[in-house]
């Protein structure tokens, strides 16, 4: 059925990796692929309204269970009108963030723990595993120096308390650790070009590893 390959990239906020996921997107059609680039929450007209409401700021009363169920509610409608078609068509979809985020800031950021969310609400984690995941990690302070200035202010969630942040990242890494090998851990701290060479590195491994 699914013919395609499913990469997304994670990390804490200011990690770089829409910058990186653009580069690889770039890359990737210049040697004649086709490539479909996406985001979470959003990448439907539904989603990015759902998007909108998750990180205004305005939005302060809204409870950890509403924010998860959103955040699964924004990723289902992206998977039944972008994801899966795309997959089924030969694409390679490159999607800045997945579930692999709502385990870490809702599992580990909010302290809702990743076995509750598995178990009471699968659905919000998505029907299809992406093929590989590209984690960018970095220290906290220095992405939320990065993101500090960003035109238009700063939303929702990147409004919250370093020690939230901490605990995303933290989550981040005993993710990779149980992932089975699907989280590649990308060191964040370097220069943009060498950051991408090594992601391109670990996606044409996977790609001859389909052939
Ligand atoms: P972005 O600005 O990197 O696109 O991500 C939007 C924010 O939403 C970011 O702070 C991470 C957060 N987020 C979650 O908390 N849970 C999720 O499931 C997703 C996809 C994003």
């Amino acid at each position: 059925m699914k013919k395609g390959l499913f990469i997304t990239f994670e990390g804490i906020e200011g990690c770089g990796k829409t910058t990186q996921m653009n580069l690889l997107a770039g890359y990737l059609k210049k040697e004649g692929a086709s490539v479909l680039k996406t985001r979470e929450p959003g990448g439907t007209k539904i989603g990015e309204k759902i998007r909108e409401i998750l990180l205004n700021p305005d939005n302060k009363k809204m409870s950890k269970e509403t924010e998860m169920l959103l955040y699964g509610a924004s990723r289902t409608q992206h998977i039944e009108e972008i994801i899966r078609p795309a997959l089924k068509s030969g694409k390679i979809v490159l999607c800045d963030r997945y579930a692999d985020s709502t385990l870490a800031y809702q599992g580990f950021g909010r302290n809702m723990g990743v076995s509750f969310i598995k178990k009471a609400c699968p659905l919000s984690l998505g029907s299809i595993q992406p093929d590989l995941t590209i984690l960018l990690d970095l220290d906290v302070k220095t992405g939320l120096s990065r993101i500090k200035n960003r035109k238009g202010g700063n939303d929702r969630i990147e409004k919250e308390k370093i020690a939230f942040h901490n605990k995303v990242r933290k989550g981040y890494l005993k993710l990779a650790k149980t992932s089975r090998g699907r989280i590649k851990i990308v060191k964040a701290d370097k220069e943009i070009d060498e950051i991408q060479k090594e992601i391109k590195d670990i996606v044409i491994r996977k790609l001859r590893s389909k052939e």
